[in-house]
């Protein structure tokens, strides 16, 4: 009995949640959200939880697909200043010219212009990194699930254990916005979780119940 009603209880929690999460995500207050004046297309639950990890991971590299305005770049050199280590590497198609505002300069962060899952990208991005160093690697460029499980393939290979492979924007395609999306990021995400045993999903990380990243969140355990 008591397990019954605990059921519909969380069951009850899931919908509000999910209400909620549908009413912020198409009031589209994510693209009018900034840091320090710079826009950034994330969340702020989202954004404390980048901070935890950061504070307790100690990276000494991010490497991030999808720059857009370079507000979560500048987020997060900005919370490397305060920890004290660690440089951004973010990778868009579009340049510096292409994007209606203009990219924050810092000296923790380095752009690179192309397509991410151009392998001359991939290469630079090798080219940039250390053998030694602690990598975290973020996808939120293109959210097709075809171009995310490329990049899923090509960029975990640079993660370094016990850090995190963090998928952006899993929510699309009803999980629980934009059900007619097609198949993005959650999809890719469930293909390369079969292929590979290394990750599993750390949903702690998802302890704000509403995060644009359900499941997103990829801990690399061997
Ligand atoms: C969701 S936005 C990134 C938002 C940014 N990370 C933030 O939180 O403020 C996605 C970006 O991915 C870029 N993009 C799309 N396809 C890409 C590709 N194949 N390679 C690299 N970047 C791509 C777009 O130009 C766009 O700027």
């Amino acid at each position: 009995m008591k397990n019954l009603y605990e059921k519909i209880i969380q069951s009850l929690r899931r919908k509000v949640v999910n209400e909620f999460h549908r009413i912020y995500y198409y009031s589209n207050v994510w693209d009018r959200t900034y840091f320090l004046g710079k826009r950034i297309l994330k969340c702020p639950l989202d954004l404390w939880t980048y901070q935890e990890i950061f504070f307790e991971l100690k990276p000494d590299v991010v490497v991030e697909c999808g720059t857009r305005f370079g507000g979560s770049a500048y987020y997060m050199a900005r919370l490397f200043d305060w920890i004290g280590q660690g440089r951004v590497i973010t990778i868009d198609i579009e340049s510096h010219e292409q994007v209606e505002e203009k990219r924050p300069l810092h000296e923790r962060i380095t752009y690179l212009i192309g397509s991410s899952t151009d392998r001359a990208i991939v290469e630079q991005v090798r080219a940039l990194i250390q053998p030694h160093e602690k990598v975290l690697v973020i996808l939120d460029s293109d959210h097709s699930a075809r171009h995310v499980l490329e990049e899923l393939r090509l960029y975990h290979l640079l993660v370094s254990t016990g850090s995190y492979l963090i998928v952006e924007d899993t929510n699309i395609n009803g999980h629980p916005v934009l059900p007619r999306w097609g198949a993005g990021p959650m999809e890719a995400l469930d293909t390369f979780l079969t292929e590979n045993q290394q990750f599993v999903v750390d949903s702690k990380r998802e302890k704000f119940m509403m995060t644009q990243n359900p499941r997103g969140y990829l801990l690399k355990v061997k």
